[in-house]
């Protein structure tokens, strides 16, 4: 087996392991256990085909382990107050001491999820992520956000608890839904979109390959992802600057996303058009030259994702949203944008007329 390491740093440093059959390793993912607890949280779609084997993996190697699978439902509805309580119960029957080790199998949300519920079971034990989902390899699995939603919106209760180690076995992306796999590419794009033209033009030449899940291109898009990720949040763990260059295209993500009441374009698909339209806005406002925002438009357009906004959302209503998520910042709205492909940088007090126009 292949296997890449990224080393995150930062205050708590942590390796992310990538190869294909990582999941069967026992003696890796048991290294990182320090107790005898040990709770494989998954979900409905990705347990039936991965948590047994994770499970006997660090079983054999811990014998007097006591390892116990749960497994939430899948979707976005278990990432709530209830789920975390749920993820609590498990642990408390488990008996689960300060050494105790959560192994959080699947996709964003059980990262999210299970990752909370190890951030408050006894103020923080460890958590290893195993991202089973291209988006939750190359983004929530690695910089320790973990969080659940409550009906007012998402991700407003969580924590900053990074993992002890991050695992992605390439193979489990052999079954991941197309649409997934595809979401997860907008993230990938947006690394080189902020920050390194040489991986844009690298994706560029390489949709084809990426299209058809080349194990090989995969985990080299996912460990140059990963890289990017690892480093700015190292800088910036706790989003106080830098980090938030992560969100490019995520205000009219959000946006589409809250308008479509979350039954529309999925997370990445809206970051893909909202990385189109953060583009246009960073030419309308002056910034940027149209190329670069034409050129993002047609690599996306090639994986196959959309970079319109969804018919049928109205701009004015877009734009209310936008101010909704951003009213903690009183001064007006706050936009990730570039003065070229590969340079993003935060940029405040945009006018709403500039915003209107490219969602025309
Ligand atoms: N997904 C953005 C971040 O982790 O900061």
């Amino acid at each position: 087996m292949t296997m890449r390491t990224v080393e995150a740093g930062g205050p708590r440093p942590y390796s992310i392991h990538i190869g294909a059959g990582l999941l069967d390793d026992g003696a890796a993912l048991a290294a990182h256990v320090r107790g005898r607890h040990v709770l494989v949280v998954s979900d409905s779609n990705v347990g039936p085909l991965h948590a047994p084997r994770v499970a006997t993996a660090i079983q054999r190697q811990l014998p007097h382990a006591q390892v116990i699978v749960s497994c939430i439902a899948a979707g976005e509805s278990a990432k709530s107050l209830d789920g975390f309580a749920e993820l609590l119960r498990e642990l408390a029957d488990l008996g689960a001491t300060r050494d105790a080790c959560v192994f959080a199998l699947g996709g964003g949300v059980v990262g999210d999820l299970a990752g909370f519920a190890a951030a408050c079971w006894m103020r923080g034990i460890d958590v290893v992520q195993l991202p089973t989902s291209l988006l939750a390899m190359v983004d929530s699995s690695v910089g320790g956000k973990t969080a659940v939603d409550l009906p007012q919106g998402k991700n407003l209760v969580g924590a900053f608890h990074p993992p002890r180690a991050v695992f992605v076995d390439t193979s489990t992306l052999r079954t991941l839904p197309d649409r997934e796999l595809r979401a997860g590419l907008a993230e990938v794009v947006k690394y080189g979109a902020i920050a390194d033209p040489g991986f844009f033009a690298w994706l560029e030449d390489h949709v084809d390959a990426l299209i058809a899940r080349d194990d090989g291109v995969l985990a080299e898009a996912i460990a140059r992802s990963c890289e990017h990720k690892a480093a700015i949040v190292a800088r910036d763990p706790r989003e106080q600057g830098e980090r938030a260059l992560l969100n490019f295209g995520h205000t009219f993500a959000h946006a589409i996303e809250a308008e479509q009441a979350y039954d529309g374009l999925n997370h990445g698909e809206a970051v893909a058009v909202g990385m189109v339209l953060a583009a246009r806005l960073s030419t309308v406002a002056g910034m940027a030259p149209p190329a670069d925002a034409e050129r993002l438009r047609d690599l996306l357009v090639r994986l196959g994702l959309p970079v319109t906004r969804p018919a049928g959302l109205q701009p004015q209503a877009l734009l209310a949203r936008m101010r909704l998520d951003k009213k903690a910042d009183a001064a007006g709205l706050r936009f990730i944008l570039w003065d070229a492909l590969g340079a993003a940088r935060i940029v405040g007090d945009i006018r709403d007329e500039d915003v209107l126009q490219v969602l025309q």
